[in-house]
């Protein structure tokens, strides 16, 4: 059996929006540089703390995982067998990619979620040139109410919205976590390990066995349900 993510389709609507997104990526980075004021663009940790409704940041910006990432949530789901996933935060659709491969592998369905209009419909094209629309929904909103009607099960969550709500959102969904689902963070590296943020709870949550594994560009923390 050929795996979904070696599909043409998907192969090539992978490769065509991870370039989109890396000259996307070069371009700010160039942009920042030539910033006069770069120097007093605060840390990861602080960015991290912006308001997601800031629409010059977050709208047009695909701000994606790259390949790495995406091979390890493929792989997982299909690890887990997991039919029933859900994506805090899917942008332009690049991960929601790889988790709707796994889905239709595992016979599955990803729930995303998007605060934005205009990268819904561009992940849903997304997901339509990849022959994958029959296994993804991206609801529209705030994921809090978007993604809070869901009734379970789930398999794997896949965080990687606004950060200071990774900790709200999970706490929706936990209760309808089968046994040894998987919840995947992205981007770990931009919190500081205080008490009450997400890098620190989760870590320490009974709950969870997690590590934190650098991967790619990006810091993901891993963690299976145990209860
Ligand atoms: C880091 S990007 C996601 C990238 C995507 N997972 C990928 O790898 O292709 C974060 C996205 O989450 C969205 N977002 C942040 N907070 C949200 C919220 N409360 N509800 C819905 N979407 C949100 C932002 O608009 C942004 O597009």
């Amino acid at each position: 059996m050929t795996d979904t993510l070696d599909r043409d389709d998907v192969v090539r609507t992978l490769e065509r929006e991870h370039g989109e997104a890396r000259v996307q990526a070069e371009a700010r980075r160039q942009a920042r540089e030539a910033d006069n004021t770069a120097n007093s663009e605060p840390p990861a940790a602080r960015r991290t703390q912006r308001d997601f409704r800031q629409a010059e940041h977050y709208q047009h910006a695909y701000l994606a995982i790259g390949p790495p990432q995406g091979a390890l949530l493929y792989m997982l789901a299909r690890a887990a067998g997991a039919r029933h996933i859900v994506e805090f935060g899917s942008s332009f659709g690049i991960s929601t990619l790889y988790l709707a491969a796994a889905a239709e592998d595992n016979d599955g369905r990803v729930i995303g979620s998007e605060y934005y209009a205009n990268k819904r419909d561009h992940a849903l094209g997304n997901l339509a040139d990849a022959g994958l629309s029959q296994r993804a929904e991206i609801r529209l909103g705030d994921a809090r109410e978007t993604l809070g009607d869901i009734t379970g099960p789930v398999d794997l969550v896949f965080l990687d919205g606004h950060k200071p709500l990774y900790l709200p959102v999970l706490e929706g969904l936990v209760d309808q976590l089968t046994p040894g689902a998987w919840v995947v963070a992205d981007n770990l590296d931009h919190f500081d390990e205080t008490p009450g943020d997400f890098r620190h709870e989760i870590l320490r949550d009974a709950r969870f066995t997690t590590r934190l594994m650098p991967i790619g560009r990006g810091m993901f923390s891993v963690s299976r349900y145990c209860d």
